[in-house]
């Protein structure tokens, strides 16, 4: 499919509409065998669960053009196993794994002129989600579902690129313990806008949030993982029930080890300790592994050694490694790779 006529390198993290999205309606008890539409839009009772109780959940993930021109999605199949949990927990039916994947193909199959050319720096933001479409007026879960997958091409999530970012030690929360954390359900973002908003209007980037429990622990930031370097060149990343499981630190977590040999820990990580890591990054789908320069908690500012100009060193040889394995310029674990 010939390559639409985009502006490739300046894209930012913004949706734009696609050729095709894929829909399937869950009914009587039952997913529907779905289909590639035209139609980008939704039309659903009035009282429909997502409106009323925010009954909604969803994925993200990226296709890739690979330096041969194939093109590629990373790990799908991790995404429909989180989608899964994040439908259990929600009390909505399950989509079948093998049936996400297939809708992911057909989606960016679909839409193959907007996957950004090899080198762009930009790639295909894939977006599967599911919602109640059915009436509910007591609080309970609906009869009704509606599962989609849309893609719009993406640069960057945060603007200027890979410059370091500022975080900001929150004084909201994004989840309590035995909450809802682990999971990717859309109310978890509602609940984190007004802490972004505020984080925005004082010049920060980001906020980092601490356990609700004791306010003594890094969990995450609004969405993605956090993972330090230690001055000794340890991969250190929080462990919490409460943060969302990310596929991207997963990803880096094998990577550090099996490709940098790199020794790693994932464990609860002390905000006391922050002080004395050389290196931080955030990982997702979005965010990819960007650096953070600078933590600054009620005014005191943590300076990390790595800067203000550049990417650490480590989490450089991590970001050079997990994309080469996305683009195709590094041979990545079995798996890893989906060919569309
Ligand atoms: N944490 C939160 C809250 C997120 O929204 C995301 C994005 O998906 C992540 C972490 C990173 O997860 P992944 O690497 O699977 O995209
Ligand atoms: C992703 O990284 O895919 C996410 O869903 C994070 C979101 C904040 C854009």
């Amino acid at each position: 499919m010939e390559k639409k006529n985009l502006d490739w390198a300046n894209l930012d993290f913004s949706y734009k509409k696609t050729d095709k999205r894929f829909v399937s309606n869950f009914r009587n008890g039952a997913w529907d065998e779905g289909k590639l539409t035209e139609d980008d839009t939704v039309t659903i009772s009035e009282c429909a669960g997502v409106l009323q109780y925010s009954q909604s959940c969803f994925e993200g993930l990226k296709a890739y053009t690979t330096e041969d021109g194939r093109i590629v999605a990373f790990r799908p199949d991790m995404n429909a196993k989180r989608m899964e949990n994040s439908a259990k927990r929600l009390e909505m039916p399950t989509f079948p794994p093998e049936r996400f994947i297939d809708a992911v193909v057909r989606t960016v199959k679909a839409n193959a002129g907007y996957v950004p050319p090899f080198g762009s720096g930009a790639t295909l933001y894939v977006r599967p989600y599911m919602f109640a479409s059915g009436p509910v007026i007591g609080v309970a879960p609906s009869d009704e579902y509606q599962f989609r997958i849309f893609s719009t091409p993406v640069g960057p999530y945060f603007k200027g690129g890979a410059r370091p970012l500022t975080l900001c030690v929150s004084d909201f929360d994004r989840a309590a313990p035995n909450g809802t954390g682990h999971i990717k359900a859309g109310l978890n973002y509602a609940m984190s806008l007004h802490a972004i908003v505020t984080a925005h209007k004082n010049g920060f980037n980001e906020n980092m949030y601490l356990d609700a429990a004791t306010h003594t622990k890094v969990e995450e930031t609004g969405g993605a993982n956090i993972i330090f370097v230690t001055k000794d060149n340890k991969i250190v990343t929080p462990k919490s029930g409460s943060i969302l499981p990310s596929i991207t630190r997963l990803s880096l977590l094998e990577i550090a080890r099996d490709y940098l040999g790199l020794e790693v820990e994932e464990r609860e990580v002390y905000f006391e300790e922050v002080k004395d890591f050389a290196e931080c990054g955030l990982c997702g789908t979005a965010a990819v592994i960007s650096p953070v320069g600078k933590i600054v908690d009620h005014g005191k500012e943590i300076c990390m050694p790595s800067g203000m100009q550049n990417m650490g060193p480590i989490t450089k040889k991590l970001y050079d490694t997990l994309t080469g394995i996305q683009m195709g310029r590094v041979e990545g674990p079995k798996g890893w790779i989906k060919v569309i």
